[in-house]
């Protein structure tokens, strides 16, 4: 997939530190550290999450591709320090420590840790852990940060909600995701409807006294899109295949669905596919927006009405049964500090990764070394889609 934004990761959930370093946004775009902490503490909330939550006040250090309040066009490299770092300094260390330090031998059912301690040739299964955690996503949520701010000078919002925590269902349309925004910020579990949000907390409760995790759902909701985004001629380009791949990638997501997503399957297609209407003014509309904003691989300019599911947590207070890599025994799986239920993180962190893919599908189709120039390559084409 060639693409003129692109980024990498690096770092262990206990390291020193989270690196990034992004390429391919354009010079112009103010920039403050600020607005991408706004995001990482964004990802930090959540009813049901574990104590690392109230250690960790992420905060990030622009090293590079910044100058003077905006983006250079150059590579720009984040840092997100580990504020804990003091206590894993030893466990963590690159150099060898003299002291013998206790290894992780007993790999958690739904983890990494089994296959990636075979595929690496480890028998200490923190050297697998460390980086297949979902810590790895602040660094995601911070990329996310920095492309949504490419976004915004174009009018494009994300938006984003959890619509289900185990059995318990929030069944409001997506589009009262834009009315109900301040509540859905300000719930705990980002959720709008009190009613429903006081059945998750009593089921997250419930989980938490028996020793067990809970998954669940949500949506995410993009809005200013151009018509034309992604594309219809390679596998690779189409925007609905890239946004699935970017939501997959999310520690613990099973399943990613787009507008009608996994119902439209049970009906009949007079029933799912949204007729095309114009009038002179709005030009080409639909009334429905059952595909969620995507044909043909492509944005139609409606709404990206995305939602993910979420496994329940791998790790429970009550181990599940594993086995012993080294003596082969019959043993609990580890237990590593864990959360109940990080739906509504995981929601932050699929606006981070749509974000990006929509900032790199726009740059794809508007290019543009600068903001500017990639601006005013964009009003030509909307004025070339009003005019035709
Ligand atoms: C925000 C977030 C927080 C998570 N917290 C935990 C946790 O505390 N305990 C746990 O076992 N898994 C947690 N996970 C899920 C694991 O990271 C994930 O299941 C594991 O790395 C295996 O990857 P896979 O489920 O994608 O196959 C979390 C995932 C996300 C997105």
């Amino acid at each position: 997939m060639s693409s003129l934004i692109r980024y990498i990761t690096a770092g262990e959930s206990h390291g020193q530190a989270l690196v990034v370093i992004l390429e391919g946004i354009p010079s112009g775009v103010k920039l403050k550290a600020d607005y991408i902490d706004r995001e990482l503490k964004r990802r930090q909330v959540g009813y049901g999450r574990g104590s690392r939550m109230q250690i960790e006040k992420d905060k990030v250090k622009i090293l590079s591709g910044v100058r003077q309040g905006k983006t250079l066009g150059s590579p720009i490299a984040l840092l997100i320090p580990n504020l804990d770092w003091k206590n894993w300094e030893k466990v963590m260390a690159v150099e060898k420590q003299d002291e013998q330090l206790p290894s992780l031998t007993h790999p958690r059912p739904g983890h990494a840790d089994l296959a990636g301690g075979i595929k690496y040739g480890f028998y200490d299964l923190r050297n697998v852990l460390e980086r297949a955690s979902a810590r790895e996503t602040a660094a995601r949520v911070a990329t996310g940060a920095v492309c949504r701010k490419v976004l915004e000078e174009f009018d494009i919002h994300l938006y984003s909600r959890v619509i289900e925590i185990g059995r318990e269902k929030d069944e409001d349309e997506w589009n009262l995701i834009f009315a109900k925004y301040p509540l859905i910020e300000k719930s705990i579990l980002r959720c709008a409807d009190k009613e429903v949000e006081e059945r998750m907390k009593r089921l997250i409760d419930e989980a938490k006294k028996k020793g067990d995790t809970l998954g669940g759902v949500f949506e995410i909701v993009a809005a200013g899109l151009p018509v034309g985004l992604g594309d219809y001629i390679q596998w690779d380009l189409k925007l609905d295949a890239r946004l699935a791949m970017a939501l997959m990638s999310i520690q613990a997501i099973v399943g990613v669905e787009i507008g009608l997503g996994f119902k439209a399957a049970k009906r009949f297609g007079s029933e799912v596919q949204d007729e095309i209407f114009y009038q002179g003014e709005r030009g080409f509309y639909r009334k429905t927006n059952n595909c969620g904003g995507v044909e043909g691989g492509m944005s139609n300019a409606e709404p990206l009405v995305v939602r993910a599911a979420m496994k329940p947590l791998s790790t429970l207070a009550r181990p599940l049964s594993s086995v012993d890599v080294v003596s082969r025994e019959k043993v609990k799986a580890s237990r590593e500090r864990s959360d109940v239920c990080a739906v509504p993180a995981a929601s932050v962190i699929g606006e981070a990764v749509v974000g990006i893919e929509i900032a790199r599908a726009m740059r794809e189709k508007f290019s543009g070394d600068s903001l500017a120039e990639m601006k005013r390559n964009y009003l030509s084409y909307q004025d070339y889609v009003r005019e035709r």
